[in-house]
């Protein structure tokens, strides 16, 4: 099949790139005229595994090809995948200006189509409010006479693992009204559907729409509960690594996604728990449970500086304590794997203790560039996760990278003025840090 997929970010470039590993013909379109410069010559500007050499592979076969417009590929596009940012406006819900620009382009580009063409099938891939198919099906409506269908194709998949998430879906969902646009859909996602033994669901637009916003919100809710379980358990005395093994037994619950951390960030969970919440308010249904779950996270993504506050005795207003302390900072992206740091809690950590005349020394393995073009002097940023503890009081980590597991915490001892540690994804178990001198507090355990 012939595909657009326009938006070249997280979403858009992972699809372009696994349709084209299943065969089909994509352009990938994108306003972006330095980003598509850098796609065409097979470099990718974000950082997500296994991306580079799907899009390496399929420039070379021809399969792939990137441009700024949308009208070079839509005479002969069997399908349309809206793939740019919905981002959170002033009063919380989710701006719809690029999802809406790009179908006012298409319902300009449809008159390129001939009349006998099959109807263009435009999927909404976006996360997007309950009745956005129907928006842009008024809104390319308005521009032409040629026959398309809006359908709804919610994404699922994380950052850092999207291209297997992609290629192995647990299900794929479509939001269509006939036939036609089911089978095309099919015809697209039936070869990953067989790899993974992923399940296929055909509903309605807006279900599928609001399907997107519950797994998001429930995946969020789930998060602000075991961070809540552990930051009672630290003061109970209980241990959450094994609350959560024996919670998650139970076939009802599952043991995924049960991971304390430092509160979720990222660029999908924050804007989207505030969108449904705006929708909640303007349909007169308060989303409770989801307001409360904002609320926990917000005053998760300051526990390491609470601990830190704590340890070094900061008293309210009075900042002495941590004046001209060093901290050396491991991990700055929202989570591992990946290069994002939007709502990063890192980025909370680090406003936090310079404010209170700290110095902080930064390492990461793929969001250092981002950092130093978000905030540039105010930290200092270190080649190496040891480089960055040379001298300093403590080692604060905010994001798993699997090399920080398996750092030399010996070298890391030694490079620190103290072997004191402050854990925020509880990386190491505590009587094994404890038994090797360290000071080390976690989340959910003893400390
Ligand atoms: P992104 O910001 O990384 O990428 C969006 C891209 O769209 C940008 O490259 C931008 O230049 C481009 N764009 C904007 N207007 C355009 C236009 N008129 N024509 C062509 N290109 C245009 O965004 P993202 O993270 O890929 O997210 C896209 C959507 O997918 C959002 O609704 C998001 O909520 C959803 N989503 C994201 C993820 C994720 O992990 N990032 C996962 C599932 C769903
Ligand atoms: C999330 C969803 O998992 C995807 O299914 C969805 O498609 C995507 O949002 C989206 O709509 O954009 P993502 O934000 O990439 O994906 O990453 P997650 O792995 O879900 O992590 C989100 C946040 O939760 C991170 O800050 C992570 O550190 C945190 N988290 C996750 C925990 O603190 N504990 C856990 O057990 C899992």
């Amino acid at each position: 099949m012939q595909v657009l997929v326009i938006g070249s970010g997280y979403v858009g470039l992972v699809a372009a790139a696994c349709f084209a590993e299943a065969g089909h013909r994509i352009l990938g379109v994108d306003v972006d005229t330095a980003k598509v410069a850098t796609l065409s010559r097979g470099e990718s500007p974000i950082f997500e595994p296994g991306l580079d050499d799907l899009l390496r592979k399929h420039l070379a076969s021809g399969a792939l090809r990137f441009t700024t417009d949308l009208r070079e590929g839509i005479a002969t596009a069997d399908a349309a995948f809206i793939c740019v940012g919905t981002p959170q406006s002033e009063d919380g819900s989710a701006d719809m200006k690029y999802v809406l620009a790009v179908a006012g382009q298409i319902g300009q580009a449809m008159a390129l189509r001939p009349m006998e063409a099959k109807p263009l099938i435009v999927v909404d891939k976006s996360t997007v409010p309950v009745g956005t198919a129907a928006q842009v099906h008024a809104e390319i409506a308005a521009h032409t006479d040629r026959a398309f269908e809006v359908v709804s194709n919610p994404e699922f998949l994380r950052e850092g693992s999207a291209i297997k998430d992609f290629l192995e879906p647990d299900r794929v969902v479509v939001g269509c009204r006939t036939d036609h646009a089911e089978t095309v859909m099919k015809g697209l996602y039936q070869p990953f559907l067989d790899r993974s033994g992923g399940k296929w669901f055909r509903m309605d637009p807006p279900s599928a729409e609001l399907t997107k916003y519950a797994a998001n919100a429930m995946l969020a809710l789930r998060i602000s509960f075991i961070n809540e379980i552990a930051n009672l358990a630290e003061s109970v005395g209980a241990d959450v690594d094994h609350v959560k093994v024996a919670i998650g037994a139970d076939h009802r619950i599952g043991p995924a996604f049960l991971n304390p951390g430092p509160g979720f960030g990222g660029s999908c969970f924050p804007k989207d728990l505030q969108a449904l919440l705006k929708v909640g308010r303007e349909h007169g249904q308060p989303m409770m449970t989801l307001a409360t779950t904002v609320e926990a996270n917000r005053h998760q993504k300051q526990v390491l500086l609470r601990k830190v506050k704590a340890h070094f005795g900061v008293k309210a207003g009075v900042p002495g304590p941590l004046k001209g302390r060093r901290f050396a900072l491991w991990g700055l992206a929202f989570k591992a794997d990946t290069d994002d740091i939007r709502e990063s809690m890192a980025l909370e950590l680090i406003d936090g203790l310079v404010t209170m005349g700290a110095e902080v020394v930064v390492h990461d393995f793929a969001a250092m560039d981002a950092v130093k073009a978000k905030i540039g002097t105010k930290v200092r940023y270190a080649e190496t996760p040891l480089a960055a503890c040379e001298g300093a009081d403590a080692l604060l980590i905010a994001t798993e990278w699997s090399q920080y597991r398996h750092a030399d915490l010996d070298a890391v001892a030694k490079a620190l003025k103290a072997p004191r540690m402050f854990d925020g994804r509880n990386l190491f178990r505590p009587e094994a840090m404890e038994a090797k001198g360290w000071i080390y507090q976690s989340l959910g355990r003893r400390s």
